[in-house]
């Protein structure tokens, strides 16, 4: 068992994030827009952040020329939002294109991304199309994995509409499709040109989806800043409630935090595990369910309980933290519980799926704990402890 990363926290508190901005503590009205930097060499571009921005032309004024955009969207997510897009897009694009796919986190295969280049080919999409993913984190990932390899990649922008998608799975550049046997397991780290965050798009986002994303927001806090920890403990019925000054900083503050730590480690060498706390219990969730049967927020809420029980066996936080994320994470409308995957074997089956976790090494499951608050690790832990608490931490 061995410690392998720790967050650099101090470091990330200094510099308030990715943009160093001196505003990070401050919520900002959400009609300013904000923008935060992505800093990563000649792959840099900004994430804008405002409600009403992609219906804007204006928004995607710095893009590169081009003849063609492809939206990629999916059923749901069209009828509300493509229209807006296609009309922004129009004085800039000769061509703007839409590819519509099923909707759902089972849909995230090989058979729908397919449907992506069978849309390019078909339109003639030469290696200059702007590829826009409109939608939530699925049509994100596989839009994405679709711009990286068409014609050995194609620029794309997303478009983020969930509040998942906003503060987590739009930035960075992770791309990828499940595997029936594993989540994400097939992708690529590929950056996207610009993200647009329209917080009016949060508006018609139904409840299960709004605390789905509030999961990934929570965990920004027990990796990496307590002090947004305290101000969502504060905000969290704000947020619940949509308001857009709330959202809107919750959106920032996650998206500087996450900006710094790709700023560091752009292809997880190292430091970007810590983004994934929860996520290896969760992952197991979500496949061990049968994906889309529990939403991946859901997944990782349940998760990061289960983890931070498991840093508290290992004595590395206390009693105390580990009840005020839960208690945190059953206000933003989370499952505290993990489901049974297995009745004869539950810990069995869990620790089954998580060896197909990525940051597993030779079979060693490697899970991102809480070291201290506001301070992250990835570190192995024996397989009779993570057992105790699967057991202690499901239903049933
Ligand atoms: P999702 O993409 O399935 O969207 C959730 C649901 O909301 C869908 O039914 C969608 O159609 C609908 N929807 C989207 N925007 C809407 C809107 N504005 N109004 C009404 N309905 C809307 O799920 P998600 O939570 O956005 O993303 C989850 C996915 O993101 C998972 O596949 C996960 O693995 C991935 N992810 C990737 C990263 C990364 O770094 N690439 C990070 C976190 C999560
Ligand atoms: N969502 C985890 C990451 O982007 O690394």
């Amino acid at each position: 068992m061995s410690t392998v990363i720790t967050s650099p926290n101090s470091a990330l508190q200094r510099d308030g994030g990715a943009s160093a901005s001196s505003t990070s503590s401050i919520s900002l009205p959400a009609s300013v827009v904000q923008t935060v930097a992505i800093n990563l060499a000649d792959r840099s571009y900004p994430i804008t952040i405002a409600p009403g921005l992609l219906a804007t032309p204006a928004t995607y004024a710095a893009l590169p020329k081009a003849t063609a955009a492809l939206i990629v969207t999916n059923t749901t997510v069209a009828p509300l939002y493509a229209d807006a897009l296609r009309s922004a897009l129009a004085p800039k694009y000769a061509q703007v294109h839409t590819v519509v796919l099923p909707d759902g986190e089972e849909h995230k295969n090989w058979q729908t991304l397919n449907l992506i280049f069978d849309a390019l080919l078909q339109h003639g999409c030469d290696r200059k199309t702007v590829l826009f993913a409109l939608g939530g984190g699925v049509v994100g990932d596989m839009t994405g994995f679709a711009a990286a390899s068409y014609m050995r990649g194609v620029p794309f922008v997303q478009v983020p509409t969930t509040l998942l998608a906003q503060v987590d799975s739009s930035v960075g550049g992770k791309t990828a499709i499940n595997h029936p046997l594993g989540k994400n397991m097939i992708g690529a780290f590929y950056q996207p040109q610009l993200v647009v965050c329209d917080l009016s798009t949060l508006d018609t986002l139904p409840v299960r989806e709004l605390s789905a994303g509030l999961a990934e927001v929570i965990k920004y806090g027990p990796i990496a800043d307590m002090d947004f920890m305290g101000w969502l403990e504060e905000h969290m019925d704000a947020l619940l409630a949509r308001d857009r000054t709330a959202l809107a900083h919750a959106v920032r503050r996650s998206c500087e935090i996450k900006a710094w730590v790709v700023g560091q480690d752009e292809r997880e060498a190292g430091l970007r595990a810590i983004l994934n706390f929860g996520h290896t219990f969760g992952h197991a969730i979500e496949a061990g369910m049968g994906y889309g049967a529990w939403l991946h927020g859901e997944g990782v809420g349940a998760g990061m309980v289960m983890a931070a029980e498991l840093s508290r066996r290992l004595g590395l936080v206390d009693d105390a933290f580990a009840a005020r994320l839960k208690t945190l994470v059953q206000r933003a409308g989370l499952p505290l519980r993990g489901p049974v995957l297995d009745a004869a074997d539950n810990a069995g089956r869990y620790l089954e799926l998580m060896r197909v976790d990525k940051k597993a090494e030779a079979g060693e499951i490697r899970f991102v704990l809480i070291d201290g608050p506001g301070r992250a690790c990835v570190r192995a832990a024996p397989d009779a402890l993570v057992r105790e608490v699967i057991d202690a931490c499901c239903a049933g």
